[in-house]
């Protein structure tokens, strides 16, 4: 049995209602369009069938597989990405902790009690309940490790120090970042996406509530996309700017390969794992919604309504970055942001960013909203860091956005039933 963790795990013949939505909404061709840094994935190479995966229901991603799910898996409605620091200083704890969460998100995954409560009156309940009766709302959950799991302050804390990839390291600061401590780094990182956002608070709220007395929250943001496909015409979402956003995203298996999945040969425990970076980018909502339309286009490239590139008709037509208007001026600025971001083609990511608002920003009295911006590579330095370098000085879009949170998190390939997350470091 081949246990490949792809996208959506569905077989063919068990397309969830969301995945047909958007196949339809793509004109009927069969794939996923709209692959997006906010969006839709292609669901391709599907490995499951239902005979391997009885009990799988139309919105349950397997939690066991290849690789972990929610990296390549078609971007749920919410998300919330926490940081964690471990205030254990023993490894037997941090693997039971990982032993703990694994049976946890297993039994999330497919919409179960992670234990039933009504064996003993007299203990907390071991699951909180609120997802009772709930369906599991295709809930992912991947997790991750961050540079100082293996060395903090000088200390090689677990006598793992020896496994840490040379690529797991903070990123260096950018031309215009405004950093703020308590959104960066962190020893670990759980990532819970879901199509229901009670699902998701459930998980995320249980999977803290295992790890208390071994880790302490250091930061955690929520971010939401486009309701649940219902909107089929927002085939691509569309970001706080209301632009469409993923339009060039990878979505093959040969391009996951190329872009996202590391061969292990940094690290033979990466192998079929990715790198996460976080960046929490402030939009400055005010400042933007009164700038005209047509820099609102220059900034990034693209039309607003159709999210073709300038110059082109269609969304997915090909750039012609040297395309001239009649004046003779190029129709993509060469600072807008979609030149920047693609440069000369060579580095690529997946994005997978949601929006996030924590509503206001009591010390301006404005919106403190932004975008949640994750992306899945297989060498954040070879890959990131390049194209962010680019854009951090001349991006027009640098007017409207703040970089103000910054992490780096290594997400090991998938577990094997019997296993636990992480079992291939420990
Ligand atoms: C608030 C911040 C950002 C916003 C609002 C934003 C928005 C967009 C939009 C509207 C597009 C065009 C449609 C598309 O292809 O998806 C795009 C493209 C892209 N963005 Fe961003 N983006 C942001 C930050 C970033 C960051 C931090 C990176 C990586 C360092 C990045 C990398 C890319 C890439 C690689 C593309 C595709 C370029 C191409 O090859 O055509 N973006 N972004």
């Amino acid at each position: 049995m081949s246990n490949e963790h792809n996208q959506s795990n569905k077989s063919n013949s068990k397309i969830s209602r969301r995945e047909m939505l958007y196949r339809t909404g793509a004109g009927g061709l069969g794939l996923l369009i709209g692959a997006s840094g906010l969006g839709t994935i292609t669901a391709l190479g599907n490995t499951k069938s239902d005979k391997e995966e009885p009990t799988l229901k139309d919105d349950q991603v397997p939690f066991y597989g290849k690789h972990q799910a929610g990296i390549v898996t078609p971007p749920q409605t919410y998300a919330y990405l926490i940081s964690l620091d471990l205030t254990t200083s023993s490894l037997a704890d941090v693997r039971q902790l990982f032993k703990d969460w694994t049976v946890a998100s297993e039994k999330m995954s497919q919409a179960k009690l992670i234990d039933s409560y009504e064996d003993n009156l007299y203990v907390p309940p071991a699951d909180t309940g609120e997802a009772d009766g709930l369906t599991a709302s295709n809930l992912t959950i991947t997790f991750g490790f961050g540079p100082t799991f293996f060395v903090k302050e000088g200390s090689d804390r677990f006598g793992l120090a020896g496994k840490k990839p040379d690529c797991l390291k903070p990123l260096p600061s950018f031309a215009g970042d405004q950093i703020e401590d308590q959104w960066t780094g962190g020893d670990l990182c759980v990532q819970v996406c879901a199509d229901d956002k009670q699902v998701a608070f459930h998980a995320i709220r249980n999977l803290i509530r295992i790890g208390r007395g071994a880790v302490t929250l250091k930061w955690m943001q929520s971010g939401f996309q486009r309701t649940n496909g219902s909107n089929v015409k927002q085939s691509t979402p569309r970001n706080l700017f209301g632009f469409k956003d993923g339009t060039v995203n990878p979505r093959s298996k040969e391009e996951f390969n190329d872009i996202v999945w590391s061969n292990g040969r940094e690290a033979p425990w990466m192998k079929n794992g990715s790198y996460m970076v976080m960046r929490r980018i402030r939009m400055l909502l005010e400042v933007w919604d009164r700038t005209h339309l047509s820099e609102q286009t220059k900034t990034f490239g693209r039309d607003k309504v159709s999210g073709a590139a300038l110059g082109q008709k269609e969304e997915f037509d090909e750039v012609d970055f040297e395309k001239k208007d009649e004046n003779g001026n190029l129709y993509v600025p060469s600072d807008s942001h979609i030149k920047l971001a693609r440069g000369d083609g060579s580095q690529k990511i997946l994005r997978r960013s949601y929006s996030y608002s924590s509503e206001m920003d009591p010390t301006r009295a404005q919106l403190d909203a932004g975008l949640l911006f994750i992306s899945y590579q297989k060498d954040p330095f070879k890959q990131f860091v390049p194209i962010q370098k680019r854009m951090a000085g001349s991006d027009r879009m640098n007017e409207y956005i703040r970089h103000i949170g910054s992490a780096v998190f290594a997400c090991p390939g998938g577990t094997n039933k019997g296993g636990y997350v992480g079992d291939s470091i420990f």
